[in-house]
């Protein structure tokens, strides 16, 4: 075979695999030819044989047009076999009427509830300052949800009209009115140094409306130690309302009453609506009343098995969904439990 002969092989070889190429029916005819072109007994594997009977000088001429050649039938080849792919494809999906373009569905993502988010933040700031977790039962007795803590027998918080009274037959059992349950649960059981916070829901016969609820949470805080007092109270309540709100937030305290406190104060938080101006949520007084909270009276102290002489501390008591509120500027209680989608996704 002369030099001229090679090329004119090479050149009638590209015509007619490239025209069956063009012309193959389906996947099966197009591996077929790439056999047949390509193989180990192929068309073009065949006349690269010859090449060793050539010159030195015609070699250097015939090895690139040999792998031009198998190159360009190789593309050809795959080209034909990626259409046929891709038609396969394009079949199937007509015959499920798959429409590919339709827009796909929204994955609906889950969301903590507000109230979660809420707590989780409060805890998180509790916890930084020094406070554990502790918790208490919801359905409780009277000894711990009232006698312990110093609130006696007539005392109007025990009235049917606050608490709910669950009938066991032999004991007097309520769902806890407050998680000052586990003040007296945690005295009676640990001696000081006592620093923890209970979250929880209570239990308060209130009828439903924009600030009540029968059901709502609080977070009870407790430190226990010596020489706890009223300032110590007013330096951790303060640093957790601006964790909260930030550090403008303001706090004051005012004089109150509660059987197990002695002195007691009620928290206010200046109002983040309307800034202390006076708003319909403040009810125009600029300040939202936020907790109870005191120094522990000794009378509780001395319940637990704890000595008073020795030692003092203070408890507050926060209701979570007003707080939750204000942080969230919701501006009715019933959000939190109607479980409404469009409101939980904001959150
Ligand atoms: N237990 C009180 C309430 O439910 C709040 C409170 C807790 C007050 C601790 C003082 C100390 O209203």
């Amino acid at each position: 075979m002369t030099i001229t002969e090679f090329k004119t092989a090479c050149s009638n070889i590209e015509q007619e695999y490239k025209t069956k190429i063009a012309a193959a029916a389906d996947l099966p005819a197009v591996e077929e030819l790439r056999v047949a072109a390509l193989g180990r007994k192929g068309a073009l594997t065949e006349l690269l044989k010859g090449l060793k009977d050539f010159s030195i000088e015609d070699k250097k001429t015939a090895g690139p047009l040999g792998n031009a050649l198998k190159a360009s039938l190789t593309a050809a080849l795959d080209e034909k076999t990626a259409f046929f792919a891709a038609k396969q494809i394009n079949d199937e999906l007509n015959k499920t009427n798959l429409d590919l373009t339709l827009p796909a569905f929204p994955v609906a993502k889950g969301h903590r509830h507000p109230l979660s988010v809420a707590m989780d933040r409060m805890t998180t700031i509790l916890s930084r300052l020094g406070f554990e977790w502790a918790e208490g039962p919801w359905v409780e007795d009277e000894k711990h949800n009232f006698d312990m803590l110093n609130i006696p027998k007539h005392h109007p918080a025990r009235d049917a009209q606050d608490t709910f009274f669950a009938d066991t037959g032999m004991l007097s059992m309520v769902l806890r009115t407050h998680t000052s349950n586990v003040q007296s649960r945690y005295m009676e059981k640990h001696q000081p140094p006592i620093r923890i916070m209970a979250p929880g829901r209570v239990f308060r016969n209130d009828s439903l409306d924009a600030t009540h609820s029968p059901v709502f949470h609080q977070i009870e805080g407790l430190y226990v130690d010596k020489h706890v007092s009223m300032a110590d109270l007013k330096q951790d309540l303060t640093a957790f309302m601006q964790g909260l709100f930030g550090n403008k937030a303001q706090i004051r305290f005012r004089p109150s009453f509660f059987p197990f406190t002695e002195p007691s104060a009620e928290v206010d938080v200046k109002c983040v609506f309307c800034q202390g101006k006076g708003c319909p949520v403040c009810k125009g007084s600029g300040w939202i009343e936020m907790l109870g909270s005191g120094v522990v009276h000794p009378n509780v102290l001395k319940n637990c098995g704890i000595d008073p002489e020795v030692y003092s501390g203070y408890a507050f008591g926060v209701g979570v969904e007003r707080l939750a509120m204000m942080m969230m500027n919701i501006n009715d209680i019933r959000t939190f439990y109607e479980n409404d989608v469009r409101v939980l996704s904001q959150f």
